[in-house]
């Protein structure tokens, strides 16, 4: 269980991104966060990374080494193939290719890019590549999956069957995922909880579990428990966004 507590992060120049931030994920949860823009999402999901450290507060639970990151863009390197790619994480980690190899093909089978693996990014489109991005942060097998407003730059389409491919691979894999969103229809269409934050300093201003199975698809869409999580989250943001900052 990761849990933070009175979590606040001030930057260098004096701006105040979190405050007061308490938030429990639970072991194997697909959790969203939403809130308004500038609220301060990045930098929570940052400190859980550990690529920055909270100026207040504690955050636990964590897993050293043991998690995967994917950006808004894939930020995938231009020059190397696909194969390459996906190896980044094992070469930092000092695992030689061949070692890495099953590992590798593995991930990029599960996101259906196995024949693409000597393929270079300006070949694929912006699904494939967000793909890679995908296959090569859960190809180290993370205990927990951060991702930070990953679908945000696709077409509808593309993002509904991402979305569909993300919670296949969260329902086989084991491990905890934290999703950041701007879309309340995918925060409730994927997750089985939803954190709704305040606006700058964020801190959480709702908790949500959404009921019902996890294995979704075009029926939940339909059924009243999404219908009525998108009301309460659509509420919420309205609400908090009404309220500006303090
Ligand atoms: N490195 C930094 N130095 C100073 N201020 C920063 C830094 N990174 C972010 N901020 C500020 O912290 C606040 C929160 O930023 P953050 O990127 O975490 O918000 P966000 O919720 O992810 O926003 P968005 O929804 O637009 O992605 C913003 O006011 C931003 O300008
Ligand atoms: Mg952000």
């Amino acid at each position: 269980m990761l849990k933070l507590t009175g979590v606040g992060k001030r930057y260098p120049d004096g701006l105040a991104a979190l405050e007061g931030l308490d938030l429990t994920i639970r072991d194997g949860s697909f959790t969203s966060i939403v809130g308004p823009s500038g609220c301060g999402k990045s930098t929570l999901l940052r400190l859980i990374a550990g690529l920055a450290a909270p100026t207040e507060g504690a955050i636990t639970g964590l897993d050293e080494g043991s998690i995967g990151l994917v950006f808004q863009d894939a930020t995938l390197m231009p020059w190397a193939d696909v194969f390459a790619n996906v190896y980044l994480p094992f070469r930092l980690a000092g695992v030689s290719r061949v070692a890495a190899s099953p590992r590798i093909e593995e991930a990029l089978s599960l996101v259906g890019l196995l024949d693409f693996r000597g393929a270079y990014p300006r070949a694929l489109s912006g699904g494939m590549r967000m793909r890679v991005a995908i296959a090569r942060a859960i190809a180290t097998k993370p205990r927990l999956l951060l991702m930070d407003e990953p679908f945000a730059a696709l077409d509808e389409i593309t993002r509904n069957k991402l979305n569909d491919d993300l919670l296949r691979l969260w329902r086989e894999g084991d491990f905890t995922t934290i999703f950041i969103t701007h879309s309340v229809f995918e925060s409730v269409y994927l997750s089985t909880d939803i954190a709704v934050m305040t606006a700058r300093p964020g801190r959480i201003f709702a908790r949500y579990e959404i009921a019902g199975p996890t294995a979704r698809d075009s029926e939940f869409r339909a059924s009243a428990v999404y219908l009525d999580g998108c009301r309460a989250v659509s509420r919420d943001l309205e609400r908090v966004m009404s309220m500006g900052a303090p």
